[in-house]
């Protein structure tokens, strides 16, 4: 049902009327306290009740604009004839936050439905943008199914150094390795590092973020043009007080998430991934997302969609540019506009209109940035499942970003137990190690790293770096940066930590990538596998107290999204009882 079409709701219908419209001791102590906040009665009297999820906090940069970015949605809701109530939430800071922001995704996405469930709250801003912040909301909102749309914190702007354009994340990676092969010092370094982030606002590169945000706006969850808006620029400002102003309007038409999300719509965005070259990390998002919505995405999915999807985004680290450009040459609307044959156009959006309506006439300003089908950057594609005995429930590679000569390999391994193990022995000089082999590192995995660490890019080891290698095979059951690149398998399923073949793995074994075939084979016999397996024991927990318990217990493996069990999508969740 189009938004034109929909019943509006009367003031009487809303959640919170439970809380402010009822006469009852109760509802005294709701609107004495509000009284006591300093609103009138005014304020909030009849109006939608909107919680802005706010992800701010003093260690996250990405997110340092979001205290006036909240008052900007305020004013829209205001404008509207809402009553904003600015709620704060877990920031999940990806630079600080160890082991990994992803062992927290989880508890924000919790944290975001239990706060839309237990105040009074009609509709939801969602204020995300750093890698987990953004599915972690989105599966918060989808699982409370009110009203809610997605505020993006938007990329930041062009890193320089010394002239030179600098993209998070990828160029911290390459300058790094030029580094430790002596080819600049240490003065340079340190002016990379100051001139790689200048400003508020996610990683400028088409990492994590930018394709969580882009995939946010394909899925419908945002404004139109939201998710490409640099998080400095002005526009950016005036969409969060838009973005204000448009969730009244869906309180009131009651849109909420399972009017928007729907298998079409996760298509399309998993087409979209494809055509970004987006990050590994989607994959497993877009899973954890989609099970909350009550749609089945498995990996095929994504093996199928790739297939007939080509890069055509040319940005970091696949291609030659960098979010700010990408804005200037139309965004993601432009870049769905081309890709609009692939698309299913008739998805609902959180503005009332499809994505098809929200596309019209969108078209690139720039074909080098944002190329034409028939001109892409990459061939189909950009994401590739992986299954073999390695892998038996999966495996994930992003060719766009890997040497090609690598993309069908055969090498023996050099295994490293874990990340201090790999830390430890990586640039010793006396490591058995060519550019041929193929480096392993396990106990990274979901419940191995735990939160599955983004460890996946592992370093080239020193000696080989002086040589001039630049890349080589690298697998493991962790993630990788969005931002990052080179011939990295990655999310190997079953982990190694709870017995998954890579747990079996020796130094020495040949191991076999081929990306066309889909293949990742150990070429060990099956008999001596057995004997492995006979001979593994398997590691003690790593936690006796605490969060990390309950995900320890509870967390899935990557091809299920590594979401916690008991949050797929099920029986609906009672509301409070008001008393
Ligand atoms: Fe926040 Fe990269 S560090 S998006």
């Amino acid at each position: 049902m189009s938004a034109g079409e929909r019943r509006r709701r009367k003031p009487e219908e809303l959640r919170s009327h439970r809380w402010f419209g009822v006469d009852d001791l109760r509802s005294f102590g709701h609107r004495s306290r509000s009284y006591q906040i300093g609103f009138a009665r005014e304020d909030f009297a009849g109006k939608p009740v909107i919680g802005i999820i706010n992800t701010w906090s003093d260690i996250n940069p990405c997110h340092t604009h979001f205290r006036q970015r909240a008052e900007e949605v305020k004013r829209g809701v205001w404008q509207a004839g809402g009553f904003p109530l600015e709620l704060p939430a877990i920031s999940l800071s990806e630079p600080f936050q160890k082991p990994s922001t992803m062992l927290y995704r989880n508890l924000l996405a919790m944290e975001t439905e239990e706060m839309l469930r237990s105040y009074p709250i009609d509709g939801a801003v969602l204020m995300g943008g750093c890698d987990k912040t953004t599915p972690a909301l989105i599966m918060g909102a989808t699982s409370m199914n009110i009203p809610a749309i997605f505020m993006p914190a938007g990329p930041m702007l062009r890193g320089n150094w010394r002239g030179n354009t600098l993209g998070s994340g990828s160029d911290a990676w390459k300058y790094w390795a030029e580094l430790r092969a002596g080819n600049i010092d240490q003065a340079a370094w340190r002016e990379i590092e100051e001139g790689i982030a200048r400003g508020p606002g996610h990683c400028m590169t088409m990492g994590t973020a930018s394709t969580m945000g882009a995939i946010a706006e394909t899925l419908g969850l945002t404004l139109p043009g939201a998710s490409s808006i640099p998080a400095a620029d002005s526009g950016h400002a005036r969409m969060a007080s838009q973005t204000g102003r448009r969730i009244v309007e869906m309180v009131w038409d009651d849109l909420k998430p399972s009017d928007i999300l729907s298998a079409a719509s996760f298509d399309n965005a998993v087409a979209l991934a494809m055509a970004v070259g987006g990050s590994t990390n989607c994959i497993i998002h877009l899973v954890a997302m989609a099970a909350r919505a009550g749609v089945d995405l498995p990996l095929s999915r994504f093996d199928e969609i790739s297939r007939h999807v080509p890069v055509i985004a040319n940005l970091r680290p696949n291609g030659k540019y960098l979010m700010e450009d990408f804005y200037f040459a139309g965004g993601i609307r432009a870049l769905l506009g081309n890709l609009a044959s692939k698309l299913k156009l008739d998805c609902l959006t959180v503005n009332g209109a499809t994505l098809g309506a929200n596309i019209e006439g969108a078209k690139p300003y720039n074909d080098d940035v944002i190329r034409p089908l028939d001109n892409p950057v990459a061939g189909f594609g950009g994401l590739v499942v992986l299954h073999g005995n390695l892998a038996p429930n999966g495996a994930v590679i992003k060719p766009s970003a890997a040497d090609q000569k690598l993309l069908r390999h055969t090498g023996p391994a050099v295994v490293f137990d874990d990340y201090n193990d790999m830390a430890a022995r990586i640039d010793d000089p006396t490591l058995d190690v060519t550019a041929d082999s193929v480096l392993v590192l396990r106990n990274s995995g979901p419940q191995g790293g735990p939160g599955m660490p983004e460890w996946g890019q592992l370093p080239i080891p020193k000696k080989l770096l002086q040589q001039g290698v630049r890349d080589m095979v690298r697998m493991s059951d962790a993630r990788m940066s969005g931002t990052s690149y080179g011939t990295c398998v990655l999310h190997i399923s079953p982990e190694s930590y709870i017995g998954g073949p890579l747990a079996l793995v020796r130094t020495g074994d040949m191991i076999e990538l081929n990306v066309a075939e889909r293949r990742l084979d150990l070429k060990v016999s099956d008999a001596e596998l057995a004997a492995r397996r006979a001979a593994w024991v398997a590691p003690p927990p790593r936690y006796q107290r605490g969060y990390g318990v309950m995900f320890a217990q509870h967390i899935t493996q990557a091809e299920r999204g590594c979401d916690f069990d008991f949050l797929h999508a099920g029986a609906p969740t009672p509301e409070p009882e008001i008393h």
